[in-house]
């Protein structure tokens, strides 16, 4: 590993230097004030450790299952649009990283390279490494099971569909950036220019948003996941659950987890850090199926906090487009290294030797925490 990269924030410090303006901005940014995007990452200094000692630490196991999978650790790569943007490779880099690392890659629906490459470059055979497709809900409800059988037929072993975007968030800086994607690079799984976000006729706005308006269907409903469970044998994942009541709905939807994510604070200002919701969340699914959390997690003390608060595993976003902006592959290869040598740290220095270990007894609330 670099000398010069020991934490998360050394790998975004250099990312943004290398990376143009747009971009930076467009990975960095939450939506309108941004508080929720400094809550999600504040709200782990609300939490405190309270180690166990005396338990013969000398091996430390962070291996899990995440839907019937298993895993190195269980810290795994968050949908994150437009890769290519951070590096030539995109994408495929990712993956190939988390292959490496042993870890689970979530693909965005929005991604720079196609379902199929993906799968293709981190080498279908090759042990270690689980692709899943977030999927966004088109108006066009063809094009999107178009993407789930794509998905399928590649060997992707799970679909997280995203249900807190019927809108994009207003993200102050690509408003004022009016982003779009560079001409060279398009969201490669669309044929047809509008879809692929390649046009150039999005006006004054981010051009995002103006996209979202024009192909994701605002009407989603809780029929909309009946529906796509009906039309898939993989497990369906709902990302974006932030009320513990919706989590219990979807429990009864049948769904196979919950990802509690306020979508990287980039969706609306206000909403709870993610953390704080984690444990209601946890509560009200009661077991009945698994939960996983994101936004935030920076450190391997945040993965333990939210470990022993109920999630069975987290995913991390922008970390991953820090890594690769900084070294493509290896890039986001030492960022995954260097979470995973944190926190098994952490849970050596916690007396925990398997994630099994991981309980409720090992942090505390703090009602006014100092800076940490
Ligand atoms: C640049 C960027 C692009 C994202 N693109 C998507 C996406 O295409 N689909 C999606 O469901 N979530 C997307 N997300 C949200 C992430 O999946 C995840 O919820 C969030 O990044 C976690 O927070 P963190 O960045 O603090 O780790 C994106 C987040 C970022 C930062």
């Amino acid at each position: 590993m670099s000398l010069q990269r020991v934490c998360v924030a050394d790998f975004e410090e250099e990312a943004k230097r290398v990376l143009p303006k747009a971009v930076y901005d467009y990975y960095r940014s939450g939506a309108d004030e941004q508080g929720t995007l400094a809550d999600n990452v504040a709200a782990f200094n609300r939490w405190r450790l309270v180690p166990r000692v005396l338990r013969d630490v000398s091996s430390v196991d962070l291996s899990v299952s995440v839907l019937g999978q298993k895993l190195s650790m269980p810290v795994c790569a968050a949908a994150t649009a437009m890769q290519r943007m951070a590096h030539p490779e995109g994408e495929t880099a990712t993956a190939r990283a988390c292959r490496a690392v042993g870890t689970g890659m979530m693909l965005s629906s929005w991604a720079t390279s196609t379902i199929e490459e993906v799968m293709s470059s981190m080498g279908a055979s090759s042990p270690g490494g689980v692709m899943w497709l977030q999927l966004y809900i088109y108006k066009d409800r063809e094009l999107t099971l178009s993407l789930v059988r794509r998905a399928e037929e590649a060997g992707y072993k799970a679909i997280f569909v995203t249900v807190d975007t019927p809108y994009l968030g207003r993200r102050r800086d690509d408003m004022r950036n009016r982003f779009k994607l560079p001409p060279h690079l398009s969201l490669s799984n669309f044929s047809s220019a509008s879809l692929a976000f390649s046009e150039d006729n999005y006006g004054d706005d981010s051009g995002l948003a103006v996209y979202v308006a024009k192909a994701i269907d605002p009407s989603l409903s809780w029929d909309d996941i009946t529906w796509l469970k009906k039309h898939t044998h993989l497990p369906v994942i709902v990302k974006g659950i932030v009320n513990a009541d919706d989590a219990a709905q979807a429990v009864t939807y049948g769904v196979d987890g919950v990802l509690v994510s306020n979508h990287g604070a980039r969706q609306l200002d206000g909403v709870s850090a993610t953390l704080d919701v984690l444990e209601e969340v946890v509560q009200a699914v009661q077991g009945r199926c698994d939960v996983y959390m994101d936004g935030g997690v920076r450190r391997g003390t945040d993965v333990l906090k939210a470990l022993a608060l109920g999630a069975t595993a987290v995913f991390i976003g922008r970390p991953v487009l820090w890594g690769l902006a900084c070294q493509g592959e290896q890039g986001v290869t030492e960022v995954l290294e260097l979470l995973k040598a944190e926190l098994r740290l952490a849970m050596a220095l916690t007396g925990c030797r398997s994630v099994s270990e991981v309980s409720r007894s090992l942090v505390r609330k703090v009602e006014f925490p100092s800076r940490m």
